[in-house]
């Protein structure tokens, strides 16, 4: 059934009871209803340096395990960690090369890792049947084979992936090709790969409880980090810069921007460039998503502060409702680099809608009865997770077109592929368009409340069980994913 009769039949009407009315539907809460409520940011203050992630640029030894990490200021949290602190390293690779990365297991429960984004052999892209148990090891052999991008990795054990990637378990993997190289982006200092995560803290702990109803909505934090670090500074020089932003948060979508009417130039996305690059004051990141920006502060004066911000955005229920800071920038006034952003930036070509050999619908907006103390679960096509049963089956090498309905849902479904990367054709009701970062290459697709999104791609030849899921963890630890088959 769909959540609206659900709640009706239910009678949930605590549901949202904190986010001030009776339903998320109506969009008639402003900023002064939520203050203070679950979920609003608490906007910190700003003078701590931004923390540059470490860079792996051979093969990698991950030790997954509990660490206690000062993430809070003069507060020490429980955490999980790959390499002693949250984060893992930023793994960076050229096209055609193989990374190998060893996992340990030093954490009390099972882990793996997926590499999101990379189209990997099945037995490599961690499908939540291949885990490591406490004390055990997974080695990867990663043959990367696509082109440069901003991709990332994390768990991907079943029911547990939320909660170890709230904790600390998460890092980037950047590729790199010659397409992009001659393109003489902002580099080495001026180009910062940046992990927005939101957290909610207990007494200064790290704390990932989320009731029945924030399984409904997704967790949402309090508490901004951005590389691990909440509310942080960035000092800049005047000239070029390029932000390579990971929305690595469980639930949250942002919309990001600057401060003082500053604009930037969006150049990539999930999958890499763009043909061309669009200037923009915003642009909405939802988990999982990446983007890729260059901007300008050579315009700006010397010690002139502004901050990167999430804008408010209405209609899709309470997580929209505010508009906050997550990192401070500071321009230092000294020579910085120098870049013409140039007319083209890659070529990519359109699969033609004609050369699918079949349309999938998946119903992402209905619910079932059963979950988390009285409330819904989240399904698609009316099925809850089940890791044995393969859902779907496409052939390797032929392309599909799969459609994403939320048309009649009331949530924000992040939609995700393993294995491939899409283009998005068409979105129908709600925005009704593409927005600029869905005009290239992408893994992952915000489907608002009131949407569907097609989307079309040709899978790859490697063969084997992958997933598609919703990336709200908290709604794909409920179920909300399926095993596909490439056959
Ligand atoms: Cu980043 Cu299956 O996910
Ligand atoms: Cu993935
Ligand atoms: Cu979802």
């Amino acid at each position: 059934m769909r959540r609206r009769e659900f709640l009706k039949r239910s009678s949930l009407s605590a549901l949202y009871a904190w986010a001030g009315s009776s339903s998320i539907m109506t969009a008639c809460h402003t900023e002064e209803d939520m203050i203070g409520k679950p979920g609003w940011i608490d906007n910190g203050a700003f003078d701590r340096p931004l923390h540059m992630l470490p860079v792996s640029a051979g093969n990698a030894a991950l030790n997954a395990s509990l660490t206690t990490t000062e993430i809070l200021k003069g507060a020490s949290s429980d955490s999980f960690s790959y390499a002693g602190q949250i984060l893992g390293p930023t793994i960076v690779a050229n096209t055609g090369e193989i990374r190998d990365v060893s996992l340990l297991n030093n954490l009390a429960e099972d882990t793996n890792i997926h590499w999101h984004g990379l189209i990997l052999p099945e037995n490599m892209d961690g499908h939540p049947r291949n885990v490591a148990a406490p004390g055990e090891s997974l080695y990867y052999s990663l043959p990367v084979s696509q082109r440069a991008g901003t991709y990332w990795y994390h768990p991907h054990a079943h029911g547990r992936t939320a909660r170890q990637v709230f904790m600390g378990l998460a890092g980037m993997f950047i590729v790199r090709d010659r397409e992009e190289a001659a393109l003489n982006l902002p580099s080495g200092a001026y180009e910062i790969p940046l992990i927005i995560q939101d957290k909610h803290f207990s007494g200064g702990n790290l704390d990932y409880s989320p009731t029945g109803e924030e399984i409904m909505t997704g967790y949402l934090g309090e508490t901004v980090l951005v590389n691990g670090i909440h509310a942080p500074y960035l000092d800049v020089k005047s000239g070029w810069y390029r932000f390579r932003i990971l929305n690595g948060s469980t639930a949250r979508v942002y919309n990001i921007g600057f401060s003082g009417g500053v604009q930037f130039h969006l150049i990539g996305a999930d999958g890499g460039l763009l043909r061309v690059a669009e200037t923009l004051s915003s642009l909405l990141l939802g988990p999982g998503e990446r983007m890729d920006i260059v901007v300008n502060f050579s315009g700006l004066q010397a010690g002139k502060e502004i901050y990167l911000i999430s804008n408010a955005f209405l209609d899709y229920g309470p997580q929209g409702r505010q508009s906050f800071r997550i990192m401070k920038i500071v321009v230092n006034g000294q020579a910085g680099s120098d870049f013409v952003l140039p007319g083209t930036l890659s070529a990519i070509p359109s699969p033609d809608p004609a050369s699918a050999v079949n349309v999938r619908v998946f119903d992402i907006a209905e619910m079932q009865s059963g979950g988390h103390r009285g409330m819904a679960r989240h399904t698609i096509n009316g099925k809850v997770f089940d890791i044995d049963r393969v859902d779907e089956t496409v052939g390797a090498g032929t392309t599909e077109i799969w459609e994403f309905d939320n048309l009649e849902g009331d949530e924000i479904h992040p939609m995700h592929i393993h294995g491939v990367q899409f283009q998005v054709l068409e979105r129908i009701g709600g925005r009704k368009k593409l927005i600029a970062s869905e005009k290239g290459w992408k893994d992952t697709v915000l489907v608002m409340p009131g949407e569907k999104v097609r989307v079309i791609m040709t899978f790859p030849s490697y063969t084997g069980v992958f997933v598609l899921h919703c990336h709200n963890l908290e709604h794909e630890d409920d179920g909300m994913m399926l095993n596909y088959q490439i056959a």
